[in-house]
């Protein structure tokens, strides 16, 4: 006898995919995989990680805050908030198909395969999909963005306005 099953496919009525990340801040990059993955599930919860290993310039409400004056207040199909803990079983929870995560340059790779492997060992009903970043943002990162700004260098262009103000205004202070 055959062992072929038929593949069906899940019948789900809404396609979530959940894109985390430190948002130390949120960068052009970050914002051109957001319009990406909205163009392959209904909604995107952007989750931004309480606990992040290393040390953040803003505080977790300031990296929410400017996430969220990104989008007008009433865009639906897309939610930040906050996550503690095991993102992973926060997708999960969430009832999430997917984790997003933006694909730069090589020097990503070793990393985000071993996080989407570390996730997919936890959970293995939530896939990790790797976005490809629009070519002008392949070098473009928090922390070289931060690293430019806090010497006085323009960073205009490569985060929204506010995030450089904001950028402009912690180093003011400093
Ligand atoms: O923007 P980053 O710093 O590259 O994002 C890393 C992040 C926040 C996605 C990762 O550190 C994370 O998922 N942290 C939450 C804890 C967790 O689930 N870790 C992965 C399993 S060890």
């Amino acid at each position: 006898m055959s062992e072929y099953q038929p593949f069906v496919a899940p019948d789900v009525a809404e396609s979530i995919a959940v894109y985390p990340g430190s948002f130390d801040p949120i960068t052009m990059g970050h914002l051109d995989i957001i319009q990406r993955a909205l163009h392959l599930f209904d909604r995107v919860v952007v989750a931004v990680a309480e606990n992040v290993a290393k040390k953040t310039l803003f505080s977790l409400d300031e990296r929410l805050q400017m996430i969220r004056d990104c989008f007008p207040a009433d865009e639906k199909r897309i939610e930040v908030t906050a996550v503690k803990g095991l993102l992973v079983d926060y997708a999960y929870t969430k009832g999430a198909k997917a984790i997003v995560r933006g694909l730069r340059a090589v020097s990503d790779f070793d990393y985000e395969f071993q996080l989407a492997l570390m996730n997919r060992r936890i959970e293995r009903e939530v896939e990790t999909v790797f976005l490809m970043t629009g070519f002008r943002w392949i070098y473009i990162s928090s922390s070289i963005i931060k690293e430019a700004a806090r010497h006085g260098g323009d960073v205009s262009g490569l985060v929204p306005d506010h995030v450089c103000e904001k950028l402009r205004q912690c180093f003011l202070a400093k």
